[in-house]
């Protein structure tokens, strides 16, 4: 008996393991997920800010009702903007919220928080969030995702941008250290 050898021609294997944009499939699935956890997060994260928006009381009323109501259409953006990342990388976005319940780390706040509460719970999300962005960038780098990476890398930065702003209205004693 003859063994047949399989004929390996090699522009045809590469595409095989290529996607469209010339990216390794394997490595894309990775950044894929990490994106669809962190769309997950996001959702959550949204939810929690339109919470906030409509159930803050008190004398910073007026103030944090526009802060949440800026910071949920920016994440509204960022949503949609993550989702087609997802399809221009050839994937499917999760799409439902009963898989974003599942998947999210940060959980919904069904109480009504009290103002401060509220700014420090956000606080806490966005460290989930910047856990995401960090894990999306790492993946996206190794298979040398420029766009992925560059997109994550601003939204990285508006965040722990918005970030210092939320802690420097909870802190009431920020430390700075001085170095020059
Ligand atoms: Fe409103």
């Amino acid at each position: 008996m003859t063994l047949v050898k399989p004929i390996i021609i090699p522009h045809i294997q590469k595409e095989r393991d290529m996607n469209y944009l010339g990216f390794e499939k394997t490595t894309v699935r990775k950044t894929v997920k990490n994106l669809n956890h962190l769309l997950a997060n996001y959702h959550i994260y949204y939810q929690n800010l339109r919470n906030f928006h409509w159930n803050v009381q008190g004398e910073n009323f007026f103030d944090l009702h526009d802060k949440f109501e800026n910071l949920y259409n920016d994440a509204r953006l960022k949503i949609d903007e993550i989702a087609e990342r997802i399809l221009t990388l050839r994937h499917k976005p999760m799409s439902t919220l009963s898989d974003y319940l599942t998947y999210a780390r940060i959980k919904e706040v069904k109480e009504t928080l009290p103002d401060r509460e509220m700014v420090l719970t956000l606080l806490e999300n966005h460290k989930v969030l910047i856990e995401d962005f960090r894990k999306v960038l790492a993946s996206a780098a190794e298979s040398g995702d420029e766009g992925t990476v560059d997109m994550i890398g601003s939204f990285l930065e508006n965040i722990e941008k918005s970030s210092w702003m939320l802690d420097a209205w909870a802190s009431k004693h920020a430390v700075f250290d001085h170095v020059w």
